[in-house]
């Protein structure tokens, strides 16, 4: 949620159109409002406004703001309407000093009351303008930038991150203190953001970040400081392999259906990393716990929901899942050392995985951490005790797509393995399981998208008028139904929701009635059971819809080719990988043809910084 970007500049004068280009890259993170500061003879210039980037360069030039310096802010609004005044960057009492945040300042009540009693102008409800304020308030007392910012933290309780600067100074500051904050120093200018993308089109030397550091970013330097003492980091830039590429739409309408089309290449990149030297470590950590618990929000936790179906048949272990929130409250009382935290999370920020994992560093009877992840240098993969990278390279749409792929393949390589070490499968089985990864699924993976794309299309024509429906899964497709209810929620805002089949009849068959949708997400192996609450639907009315394997005796269950979505024929293995593409082909054009920018879905971030 909410993206900044600072800039200083040797010797441009085109500060607004360089900050235009590199925070577009971070559009996923918030598109509430969006504003620049630019630093221009000594003097700032605050121009912002709601609305996406691209709307309010439109409106308001931001791209031809002059200057060497200076900041942007693109909001996910928490703290305060998505309004002007709530736009950030903001000025503290004069135009001098500016800055804006990204994250959440909990103690926001009592110290804007604070700061009013003090005399401050503060004329947001937004939490970042008290950022600003605060380092307004030390530099007062210290006349010195440096220790402003540093004291500022003693005040500002949350998890946020910060860039500030004055107009008769030529450097910018920033601080990380629980949220994303990455550095680059290119030939001519350095450079600080919330994520990689948006310093990719000035450098690929980067400089990672940790919690409780801050950095002072000159014309020619990125300086990296611990805020408890000042102490000076030695932190060189490390060469980012991240293509930036990643980050274009690359022809594609939309972001989301570009990587839907990278999952046959995402195939590939993850297995390749799951079979180098690093995977016997995770088996270890595995098998050495004595517990094992899954924690995960949204899509990667229904990958991960998907992972423990994966964990009980091929590996025999009980894999339990929790929904990142939900974890310590559920099981946080009866956690023990040997106990094993698997923490899912493309962005590797999420609040709720964060809380976990801060949780479980600072109490050794949690037991270890291992943690899934996409986004390199993230808090995860920096906290977590290991880490499995996803290989997914950046995924730009807000619906998550290529990584539930990524992880689901994590779940699955990691299981045959552990169960052919602990005798739930021979190697013949094991190696099947592994071999059918590596030499069918890229290639299935294609074949599903170009057989079910047209075909999805078609499918989302006639459902864009049902406000409600449901979609249904059995075993395997537990997590896969409960993923395509949650795209078609998220990016065509029609309700659907993801049940398991078996438990439909428990009180929302009372729903149905005549053409009310239910999807069936089927394999060959339970589709026998899935008949049976097919039934009961089609029998009271409803129009049952079914993604899956051809099957003669399904075909009885649907009123036409239309409603039935055929994968390829392949096996239990591939199935949850290859099941879920039809579904997200169908949300993709549900909300095209409601004429909603899937990538964009309206009050919602990528990345959740906040609780
Ligand atoms: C999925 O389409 C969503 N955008 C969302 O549910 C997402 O998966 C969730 O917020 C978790 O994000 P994470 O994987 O970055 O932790």
């Amino acid at each position: 949620m909410c993206g900044i970007t600072g800039i200083v500049s040797m010797n441009r004068n085109n500060i607004g159109e360089v900050l235009v280009k590199c925070s577009r890259k971070l559009t996923y993170r918030g598109y509430d409002s969006v504003g620049l500061a630019a630093v221009h003879n000594g003097k700032v210039e605050l121009r912002k406004e709601v609305g996406t980037i691209d709307e309010v360069d439109k409106l308001l030039g931001l791209s031809k703001m002059l200057g060497d310096r200076g900041i942007s802010q693109l909001r996910w609004a928490t703290y305060g309407a998505p309004t002007r005044i709530n736009a950030q960057p903001h000025f503290a009492c004069d135009d001098i000093l500016f800055g804006a945040h990204n994250g959440n300042i909990h103690n926001y009540v009592e110290y804007r009351q604070e700061l009013v009693d003090a005399g401050h102008i503060v004329r947001s409800e937004n939490d970042g303008e008290l950022c600003v304020h605060a380092v307004d308030k030390y530099y007062e007392q210290t006349a010195d930038m440096f220790e402003a910012v540093r004291l500022s933290i003693r005040d500002l309780k949350g998890a946020y991150a910060y860039t500030v600067g004055r107009a008769d100074m030529e450097e910018l500051y920033a601080v990380k203190m629980g949220s994303s904050l990455v550095a680059g120093l290119a030939e001519h200018d350095t450079i600080v953001s919330s994520d990689l993308p948006s310093i990719l089109p000035l450098t690929n030397n980067v400089v990672y970040l940790q919690d409780g550091e801050m950095l002072r970013l000159t014309p020619n330097d990125v300086e990296v400081f611990r805020i408890e003492d000042g102490r000076h980091l030695d932190r060189p830039p490390e060469t980012s392999t991240v293509d930036e590429q990643a980050a274009e739409k690359g022809g594609y309408p939309h972001f989301m259906l570009k990587e839907i089309n990278e999952q046959p290449k995402v195939a590939e990149d993850v297995l390749g990393v799951l079979q180098g030297s690093k995977t016997e470590k995770w088996l270890k950590m595995i098998e050495d716990a004595s517990r094992h618990f899954l924690v995960a929000c949204g899509t990667s936790y229904h990958a991960g929901i998907v992972g423990t179906y994966y964990f009980n048949k091929y590996a025999g272990i009980p894999l339990i899942p929790a929904i990142g929130g939900q974890f310590i409250p559920m099981y946080g009382n009866t956690l023990t050392d040997d106990s094993l935290s698997i923490l899912v999370s493309q962005s590797g920020e999420t609040k709720d995985i964060i809380n976990v994992l801060n949780l479980a560093k600072e109490n050794s009877s949690f037991g270890k951490t291992l943690g899934i992840v996409n986004v390199i240098g993230s808090t995860l993969m920096f906290g977590a005790d290991a880490y499995i990278p996803m290989a997914c390279g950046y995924e730009v749409s807000v619906p998550a797509t290529k990584t539930y792929y990524s992880q689901v393949i994590i779940f699955a390589y990691l299981a045959a393995l552990l169960g052919e070490r602990n005798g739930t499968l021979d190697s013949s089985e094991a190696k099947a399981c592994i071999d059918t990864l590596s030499r069918d699924l890229p290639r299935l993976t294609q074949d599903t998208i170009n057989r079910t794309g047209i075909h999805a299309k078609d499918l989302a024509r006639t459902l864009v008028d049902f406000k409600d429906m449901y979609c249904l899964g059995y075993g395997f497709t537990d997590g896969v139904a409960q993923e395509g209810a949650l795209k078609i929620k998220e990016i065509a805002y029609n309700h659907c929701e993801g049940m398991y089949s078996s438990e439909f009849k428990h009180g929302p068959l009372s729903i149905i009635q005549d053409g009310y949708p239910v999807i069936f997400v089927t394999t060959r192996e339970n589709s026998w059971m899935v008949i049976n609450h097919l039934s009961e639907v089609r029998v009271r009315g409803g129009r049952t819809i079914i993604v899956g394997e051809y099957e003669d005796k399904l075909r009885h269950y649907v009123d036409s080719g239309k409603d039935y979505l055929v994968v390829p024929a392949s096996n239990l293995f591939l199935n949850p990988l290859l099941n879920v593409i039809p579904l997200q082909l169908l949300s993709y054009f549900l909300s095209v043809d409601l004429g909603i920018n899937p990538d964009m879905p309206r009050n919602l971030s990528k990345t959740l910084t906040v609780d």
